[in-house]
């Protein structure tokens, strides 16, 4: 059964001075609604901070967020220098039960990048908690996967985790930069050395290298 149920939002790292034309582009293109614009998320930080708008599409959204540097340049700066304009920084995925799901991952050797958060984001409210990098390398340039769950039916959540104790994810990336924290999401040291796929069980597997012409290929 699956344990992430769809994708709640995608997060895309623009480059300076873009915010404003990728929000027209996923509002007057795309029709997605502008349901929160911030314009400096930490005005009193003297090192950086970004821009966050949330374009909401209903079934998932789109949030943009665009570095502000000061005395440093900031993670989103770095990251959509490494990756380009409009690079995917993060997806997250929603989850029935945000706790069942991190016990689970935790027991595959999943490393969280610190304790779940309650927020209110652009989409409403939700329960947030962030994995590592998926590669080893600098984290403020690095995706990573966000897992959320929102609450079901109107009815608010609960937990029994402690919450927003300690950095918010901001903070958690520079503490990661400026250590050189580089640990990534896994390690796949509990992957089992003869695991196969249970889906490929059933399927038929091709022997054959042999490219598919394009005549042959199933028309999507
Ligand atoms: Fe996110």
């Amino acid at each position: 059964m699956s344990k992430v149920s769809r994708v709640d939002h995608i997060a895309y790292a623009v480059a300076e001075g873009m915010i404003e034309k990728w929000a027209w582009y996923h509002i007057e293109v795309e029709g997605g609604k502008l349901t929160k614009r911030v314009d400096d998320v930490r005005p009193d930080d003297p090192d950086s901070s970004m821009k966050l708008w949330c374009i909401d599409f209903e079934s998932f959204g789109v949030v943009l967020v665009e570095g502000i540097d000061r005395n440093k340049k900031s993670q989103v700066t770095a990251f959509a220098d490494c990756h380009g304009d409009h690079s995917v920084q993060h997806i997250a995925f929603d989850t029935m039960n945000l706790e069942q799901f991190v016990s689970h991952a935790i027991s595959k050797g999943v490393n969280l990048r610190g304790k779940q958060l309650v927020n209110n984001d652009g989409f409403g409210e939700l329960k947030q908690l962030f994995g590592k990098g998926y590669a080893k390398q600098n984290a403020a340039v690095m995706s990573f996967p966000e897992y959320v769950e929102r609450p079901k039916q109107g009815v608010s959540m609960s937990t029994s985790v402690p919450q927003n104790t300690g950095k918010n994810f901001y903070q958690r990336i520079e503490h990661a930069r400026n250590t050189g924290d580089q640990s990534t999401l896994i390690d796949f040291s509990l992957m089992p050395s003869d695991w196969i796929p249970e889906s490929s069980q059933g399927v038929k597997k091709s022997s054959s290298s042999k490219p598919i012409k394009h005549e042959e290929a199933t028309p999507a």
